[in-house]
């Protein structure tokens, strides 16, 4: 079955807009933890949340909250810092998702260089997995990049799925962009190289995604916010499991 994480982060961004500095333990809403538990009821299987460097959205209070009081998966994603390494080693997620970060970016861009980067990605995966932490990297469908990889010691990669969720419109280019998903999602699972995928995905563009074979989880924000606005959050957690639904892995 493909599950589903649910990226709670524009929840947080909706807080922020409003109580940005604020001390912790004013009453500020809406209050990510609270909507990480529907999203838990509504049936999800892990929660996603992003620690930025520049707290824009998730601070630290949010995810060690959430480290006490989900029943699912904790997936923290952060940058590969000697800061943020120290922090999941304090709160212990399930698993850390190493993405790429830049301040002035509006949300992850690109994927991260891990063959650029080998041997830091290397160092911090192994100190992670030393605590019991399993480690992801978030990358482009790239082979150079899945190779590299495969040859980091994680057990994880998510493809950014976010130039196919661009190009959604297009024929021509969304049908490249599917392919590179699918060559790419081959490519990791003949390499040893668990699945997921993650950006921009919604109940439009998620059709096309069953395509992709031996994908694990999927993991989704900013529609599931959206569609919250309309109808709830646990409708929109729904809608989106419906969405994901009979997807067969190969
Ligand atoms: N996966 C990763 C690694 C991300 O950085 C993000 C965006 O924060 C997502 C998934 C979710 O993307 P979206 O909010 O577009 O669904």
């Amino acid at each position: 079955m493909l599950k589903l994480g649910v990226n709670i982060d524009h929840v947080a961004t909706l807080r922020q807009a409003r109580y940005r500095g604020l001390e912790q333990g004013i009453r500020s809403e809406p209050d990510p933890v609270e909507a990480a538990l529907v999203c838990e009821r509504a049936g999800c299987h892990g929660i996603t949340a992003h620690l930025r460097e520049d707290r824009r959205h998730i601070v630290d209070h949010d995810v060690i909250r959430l480290r006490r009081e989900i029943k699912t998966r904790l997936n923290l994603e952060m940058a590969n810092t000697p800061a943020m390494v120290e922090f999941a080693l304090r709160v212990r997620p399930d698993i850390v998702c190493l993405v790429p970060e830049r301040r002035e970016e509006v949300t992850t861009e690109g994927g991260l260089a891990v063959a650029a980067q080998l041997g830091a990605i290397a160092a911090t995966i192994k100190r992670l997995k030393e605590a019991g932490i399993e480690v992801s990297l978030f990358i482009g469908p790239d082979a150079e990049e899945i190779e590299a990889a495969a040859r980091s010691g994680a057990r994880f990669i998510e493809l950014h799925t976010g130039a196919y969720a661009e190009s959604y419109h297009q024929k021509a280019p969304r049908q490249r962009e599917l392919e590179r998903l699918i060559a790419a999602s081959e490519q990791a699972h003949e390499l040893g190289l668990r699945v997921n995928a993650g950006h921009g995905l919604n109940c439009d563009n998620l059709g096309l995604i069953h395509l992709v074979p031996h994908l694990v989880e999927l993991n989704i924000g900013h529609s599931i916010v959206s569609m919250a606005v309309f109808h709830g959050l646990d409708r929109a957690v729904r809608d989106i499991l419906s969405a994901m639904a009979n997807y067969r892995s190969a």
